[in-house]
């Protein structure tokens, strides 16, 4: 090879170089958060409020929240709302206590839990919440598992 060709393929191969770091400096476009695509705080409180209601409704989980006083489940439902905000990635700040200090002696039993993911489940399809943003709820409430469910 040429003393010439050489330069001329040090040049190519250093003008590539410069052509993908530029192109890795490019500012990517950033993916709206969760909170965002599930389209914002009416949206994540109304889905609350239904899966909650849910909750309430069913027979074997319904032990849960009885006894409960209406400002007590009103503030509760407040809670929720501010940690789902929150943790999807909104401008929400959540004043509760950790999910474990929560649900501490509670004895929440993974069959409860079952019933619970169902329960979610439906309320986002009635939401008609599309897969992905639903797969990513689902995976978020399920990180919350092992500090929820006390007993098998
Ligand atoms: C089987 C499932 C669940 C049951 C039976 C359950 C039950 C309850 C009950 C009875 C309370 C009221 C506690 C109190 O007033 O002292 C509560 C509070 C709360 N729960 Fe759950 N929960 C479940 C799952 C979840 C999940 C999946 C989340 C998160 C998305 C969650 C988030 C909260 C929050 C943020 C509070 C309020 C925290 C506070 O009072 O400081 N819970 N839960």
């Amino acid at each position: 090879m040429s003393r010439k060709t050489l330069t001329y393929l040090a040049v190519l191969l250093l003008a590539a170089a410069a052509v993908a770091g530029c192109a890795q400096m490019k500012p990517t476009a950033r993916e709206a958060s969760l909170y965002q695509r599930l389209g914002g705080y009416d949206a994540v409180a109304a889905v609350v409020d239904d899966f909650m209601a849910r909750m309430a409704a069913d027979p074997q989980l319904k032990r849960f929240f009885e006894g409960a006083d209406p400002a007590g489940l009103r503030r509760t439902r407040q809670l929720i709302v501010d940690f789902v905000c929150n943790a999807t990635g909104g401008p929400c700040f959540y004043t509760g206590r950790s999910m474990k200090a929560t649900h501490a002696g509670m004895g929440i039993a993974e069959s409860d839990w079952k019933a619970a993911v169902g329960h979610l489940r439906a309320t986002l399809a009635k939401f008609k919440v599309p897969a992905k943003e639903a797969g990513e709820v689902m995976a978020l409430v399920g990180s919350l598992k092992k500090d929820i469910v006390e007993s098998s």
